[in-house]
């Protein structure tokens, strides 16, 4: 009697927990080849998991389910050669294989919209091919790192940033050291097909998200470790709240079509090291309230990733550092 007493909370512990533990489930989506380092993701609403992500040989590929998987979809490198750049993860690559890495579909008129970090900003209509670069420059500056992408959907205006008006992607760790902050968030305007400047001296801004009624955009600063809420008023943008502090926030996606939520793709210290970092899937709502946090530390260790986007109620996960796309369910 005296052990059944004992035994009955356990085993109701043991109950509640493994139905948390088997609640979360995590899957790879391996990419093909050689392929390795998706950056971004977008995805084709009203399909089962139908989504484009950009590598690191310069290609954009079409994931359309586990049947057919991936496809070559486009690139933006106008020379690109397949023989000599499939496969390929070598940096020095880039400037001739390009490397593509934001992107957003417009779900009206399927015109993807992409960031290629050496090719700059433009897009592709829905038979892929060659990306028809947009824009290089503006206001006669030269885009250095094409970085993240979104695109309004009632109106088509699309938003995105350039890392840094100095150094390209390749020169990342110089970046970082001299805590640049020549990053810019731009907006192209389908009407007139001009691109403006909205914001300067951002620290690295990697990621942007706008919300359902074209009143404020979110920005990532990778290195200045927050991610701030930019109100829009016509061309003239207001300085902002920061609506979270996670280190190294990197691309932002809406959480759902419909719903101002957004899910940030970050990192937190690891407190064992104090050092090193941890990644992390944050969702906020458009007041920047916490509103969930997902810990990847489990399967990615210490890689950062880049993209944490909800689709059909799972959790499609993007790193530069990997040769998959993480699906987490719970
Ligand atoms: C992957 O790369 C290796 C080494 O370059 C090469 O031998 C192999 O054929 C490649 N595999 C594919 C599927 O491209
Ligand atoms: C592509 O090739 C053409 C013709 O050889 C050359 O003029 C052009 O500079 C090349 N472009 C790039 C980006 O390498
Ligand atoms: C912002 O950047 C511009 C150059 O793009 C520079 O002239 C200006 O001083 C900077 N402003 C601040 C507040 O740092
Ligand atoms: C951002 O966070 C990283 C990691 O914790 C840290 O090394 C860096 O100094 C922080 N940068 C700023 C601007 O606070
Ligand atoms: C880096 O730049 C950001 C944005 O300009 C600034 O807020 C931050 O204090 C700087 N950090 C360091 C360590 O200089
Ligand atoms: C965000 O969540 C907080 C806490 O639930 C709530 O007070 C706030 O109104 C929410 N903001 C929006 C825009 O929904």
């Amino acid at each position: 009697m005296g052990t059944k007493t004992i035994t009955a909370p356990f085993v109701l512990l043991y109950c509640l927990l493994s139905a948390v533990v088997s609640a979360i489930s995590f899957s790879k989506i391996q990419l093909p080849g050689n392929a390795s380092g998706p950056e971004a993701l977008a995805f084709e609403l009203g399909t089962d998991q139908h989504f484009f992500t950009g590598i690191a040989d310069g290609r954009i590929l079409k994931y359309q389910g586990p049947s057919v998987g991936f496809i070559d979809f486009g690139f933006a490198a106008p020379n690109r050669s397949k023989s000599v750049c499939d496969g390929t993860s070598l940096a020095n690559m880039n400037p001739t294989c390009g490397r593509p890495v934001g992107m957003a579909l417009h779900h009206k008129t399927k015109r993807l919209y992409v960031c290629d970090a050496f090719f700059g900003f433009g897009v592709l209509g829905p038979e892929g091919g060659p990306v028809t670069i947009l824009s290089t420059t503006a206001d006669g500056e030269p885009y250095r790192f094409c970085n993240g992408v979104d695109v309004h959907q009632p109106t088509e205006n699309v938003y995105f940033t350039d890392a840094s008006a100095v150094y390209d992607i390749r020169q990342f760790k110089t970046a970082a050291s001299v805590n640049d902050s020549t990053g810019r968030l731009l907006k192209y305007d389908v009407e007139n097909k001009r691109v403006t400047v909205l914001l300067r001296n951002l620290s690295y801004p990697g990621g942007v998200a706008v919300d359902e009624e074209e009143k404020f955009v979110l920005v990532s600063e990778f290195f200045g470790n927050r991610t701030r809420k930019i109100q829009l008023r016509g061309n003239k943008p207001q300085e902002s709240d920061i609506v979270n502090s996670w280190p190294m926030p990197d691309n932002i996606k809406k959480a759902r079509p419909g719903v101002d939520d957004f899910w940030i793709a970050a990192a937190r210290i690891d407190r064992r090291t104090r050092s090193s970092l941890l990644p992390i899937g944050e969702r906020i709502n458009a007041s920047g309230h916490l509103v969930k946090t997902v810990n990847l530390k489990q399967w990615y260790g210490n890689i950062l990733v880049s993209e944490v986007q909800e689709f059909d109620r799972k959790l499609y996960i993007a790193s530069q550092f990997v040769d998959f796309v993480g699906v987490y369910e719970h």
